[in-house]
Order: C-alpha cells, then structure tokens, then sequence
C-alpha cells in the first residue's frame, strides 16, 4: 500500500520506486516503529482524539504484527515504500479502517526522526555493554601483570621501561573515555521528535511531553523545523564510533607486532587466529588486521553522512534516508568488532619473560643512570651527555649498561658507585617510578583500585 497515492494519476516507475524505497534497510527498527506507534495512539486517546476502543484495535494490532514478525509468520517483504507503510499497511488488512486512524497527527517525518533516535538509543546501550566487558577483561589482565616487566616505546624505539598492567592501562583510560562520549551523547539526544509533524508541528492538541514520557525520553524536543532535520545526535555517535575503532585499532597493531616472530611478546589463541592456504607454518593475525581494516568503513560512515547534511536546506530532505545503511553498518561493525577483540584478548598468551628480555635490552634505564648523577649533584644537561658516552661504549661492545664495568663508568664521572647496578636495575627502574599515573607497583595499584571502583559502579 502507498502512503500517498490520492494526488497521483499514473503508477510510480518500477525504477523510482525501488530506488526511492528505504524497506530493504530500515527494517531493522520495525520494533521502534512499533513502539512509537503504540505511545502516539496512547497519547491520541488520552487526548480525546482516538477512542479508548480505537486505541485498544490499533495496539492490539501492532502487536500482533510484532509477534508475527518475529515468529517468521509475516515477511517484510519489498512491495511497501517503507516500514512505516509496511506496518500501517498490514495493521488496515488486520483491523480494518480504525487502522486508518492511526497515523493522525503524524507524519512519517517525525515517525522516521524518532524511530531513528530510538535505534540509536538502543545501540548506544548495546555498545556500551561491550566496552564494559572489555574494561572488565582488562583490569583483570592488569592485575594479573603488576610485574610484567616489558619495554615502553616511542617512535617505536625502546624508550623506558614500563609493566604489561600499564600498557593495558592506557587502553582502560581510552575505552573509558569512550563510554564517557557515548553517556554524553545518550543525555544530549534524549528527546523525542514525534507531534513535531512533517515540519510544522500539527493542530491536533497533542500531548508531546506525554508521549516522550512513555517512549524513556527527557521531555519532546523543541523547534519543530530542527525536530525532522536534526542528525547531529547521529554524527555524534558516528564519531564516538569512529574514536572506539581507531583505539581498537591501535590497540591491534600492536597486538599484530607483539605476535610477530620478531617481538614474540604474545601468542596469540589458535581459535582466534587463521593459516596459510600455501605456508604451513603460519599462524597469521587475521582479527586483528581485519579489525584494524574495518575502522576505515567506520570513519566512512561518519564522513558520508557530514557531507550528506553539509548543504541541506530546512527541514525534512530525502537524502536524510541516506543516513541508515552507513550508521546500520557502522554500528554492527563497531559491535562486532568489540566482542571479537575482546575474545582475542582474553585468549592470548603474553610472553613475560620475552618481554622482560626486551626491556633489559635497548638502553630502557639510560634516563635511570643519568638520574643516578643527578642525585649525586651532577646537572641533569651534564649527566645526560655522560650517559650518552657511556650508551656509546656499550654500543661498541655489544652490551648493556648492566654489563658495563664500575671503571668505564668511573673513567667518565668519578661520582659513579657500586650502587649504579641496583640504580639502574629494571625493577628499579619501574618501582621508582611512581608519580600518579607511572608505571610503578604502587601506582598501578592505587589506579587498578580506582578502576575496580569506576567498573562497580
Ligand atoms: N524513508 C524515509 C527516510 O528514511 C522516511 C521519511 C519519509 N518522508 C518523506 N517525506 N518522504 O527518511
């Protein structure tokens, strides 16, 4: 059934009409449709516009096509525009013209701005769950790696010195981050558009604050105009989307260079790793990579729909459809992505005494000797230089400054002691450090605390 057919005197071109048709996608909220079909009828009967038995036919008829859509007993099938008249349609076949009633003071504007929101909603929830099960996996392995002593990097150099639970850590603050922008997201869109009509809001006296109450919103959002046209709420979660995969994906390529025969610091699960059609010695990163790969389709997703409303006059304009399939596709990547990545980590295996070896290697607890002088009142720019010579003998020699005899360091500043050896030792190294937010035991400890909190709230 067309929605609109009254002014038209010809067929709609069987072309137009599959181009123009949103049904193949936005099946994926019937169930929202539903519900907000539902509350609007609610709220028309408690106005006095619908009958208290016309309200009963149309619910009881909504969802006796729910339940038939879910039992596989009604097809959405291609030959409606749209949900909406996919549902409006089937609820006339089903109770006759009371069903006509229905769509009063409604237009598919305001109908498609809300089910959209209320998708959104739902997913927002849903990721969320995921990022708290991935928090939850890792805290678990923090404090399984309070002395797992591993290299800390930058410009992919070794640099100094850090533990595997503060590696992890670093991915806690973001992901944290990331469920922080999805609660605010969540708070800002929590409005709901219906009684906004097709633009202009509708003469029909409505009760918006009503219907939003019975849909979970804040209250009905303002300006009618902007109610039909606004997608901010969607370019939001877009981008909060994109900033989960692009952690995600930092977070595989290291686990791709950590599994790598060269680094060995993890192995990673035979169940969540692939072979080789021709090698038959590989065990290749493939869910990490793909992971990695499908954050560009996310970051896709967020651009096409910015440049889809860059130049969109008020109000409602059907290139708005466009915002579905990308956001669909980008909010089931996201999701699944964030279950596998958590299944390839619970399940992986960390080397700690490759890693460990890493550490001891690379000069990590140069800074540490030069610190050494520094306690010893030699200035910091001076004690630097001393320790660069001292990083150039054992480069010569093939050692480390663990290895280096007392003279050679002696020969370059007579402040050195015996005690250089414990100074610079790689327990050392990391069990000083221990500002807030540093590596060492007693730091990691206070910020495993704080996030055993934050995860039990
Ligand atoms: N399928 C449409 C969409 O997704 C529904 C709204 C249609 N409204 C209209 N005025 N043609 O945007």
């Amino acid at each position: 059934m067309k929605l609109w057919g009254g002014r038209f005197t010809k067929e709609t071109n069987q072309l137009v009409h599959n181009f123009n048709a949103s049904i193949s996608f936005d099946q994926k909220f019937y169930a929202q449709d539903i519900r907000g079909s539902i509350a609007h009828v609610t709220m028309l009967a408690k106005q006095g516009i619908l009958t208290e038995a016309e309200r009963d036919a149309i619910i009881d008829g909504l969802s006796s096509i729910q339940n038939d859509i879910e039992s596989g007993a009604l097809i959405i099938d291609g030959s409606s525009e749209d949900i909406h008249s996919f549902v409006e349609s089937h609820l006339i076949d089903r109770i006759g013209d009371v069903g006509k009633k229905l769509h009063t003071g409604r237009s598919r504007n305001d109908q498609v701005a809300l089910d959209m929101k209320l998708y959104t909603r739902d997913e927002i929830g849903e990721t969320d769950a995921l990022l708290v099960k991935l928090l939850h996996t890792l805290l678990k392995l923090m404090e399984e790696n309070l002395d797992t002593y591993m290299p800390g990097f930058t410009h992919l150099q070794k640099a100094q010195p850090v533990t595997l639970a503060h590696h992890l850590g670093a991915y806690f603050e973001m992901f944290c981050r990331d469920r922080g922008r999805l609660a605010d997201i969540r708070r800002r869109m929590n409005t709901c558009p219906l009684g906004a009509g097709a633009l202009a809001g509708t003469t029909y006296p409505l009760d918006r604050d009503y219907t939003a109450s019975l849909l979970g919103f804040d209250g009905p959002t303002g300006n009618s105009m902007d109610s039909v046209s606004d997608r901010d709420y969607l370019i939001e979660f877009l981008s909060a989307l994109a900033t989960i995969m692009m952690h995600l994906s930092r977070f595989c390529e290291e686990i791709i260079l950590w599994n790598s025969n060269e680094y060995r610091f993890v192995e990673l699960d035979d169940s969540y790793s692939t072979g080789s059609s021709i090698m038959p010695q590989k065990k290749n990163p493939d869910i990490a990579e793909l992971i990695r790969g499908k954050t560009g389709r996310v970051y896709g997703a967020l651009q096409s729909l910015l440049v889809t409303m860059k130049g969109l006059p008020l109000a409602y304009n059907k290139d708005m459809q466009e915002d579905k399939e990308l956001s669909f596709d980008a909010m089931d990547t996201v999701k699944g992505c964030l279950a596998l990545f958590e299944g390839m980590l619970s399940t992986m295996k960390f080397n700690a005494t490759v890693m460990e070896a890493s550490a001891k290697k690379g000069f990590t607890n140069a800074t540490d000797a030069a610190d050494y002088l520094v306690n010893h009142g030699v200035p910091f720019r001076d004690a630097h230089g001393m320790v660069g010579q001292l990083v150039l003998m054992c480069i010569e020699r093939n050692i480390a400054l663990d290895d280096l005899p007392l003279e050679d360091y002696r020969a370059v500043s007579p402040v050195f002691g015996p005690d250089i050896y414990e100074a610079i030792s790689l327990k050392t190294c990391v069990e000083k450090r221990v500002t807030a937010g540093a590596p060492g035991r007693q730091s990691m400890e206070n910020a495993i605390r704080q996030y055993r909190t934050y995860l039990e709230q």
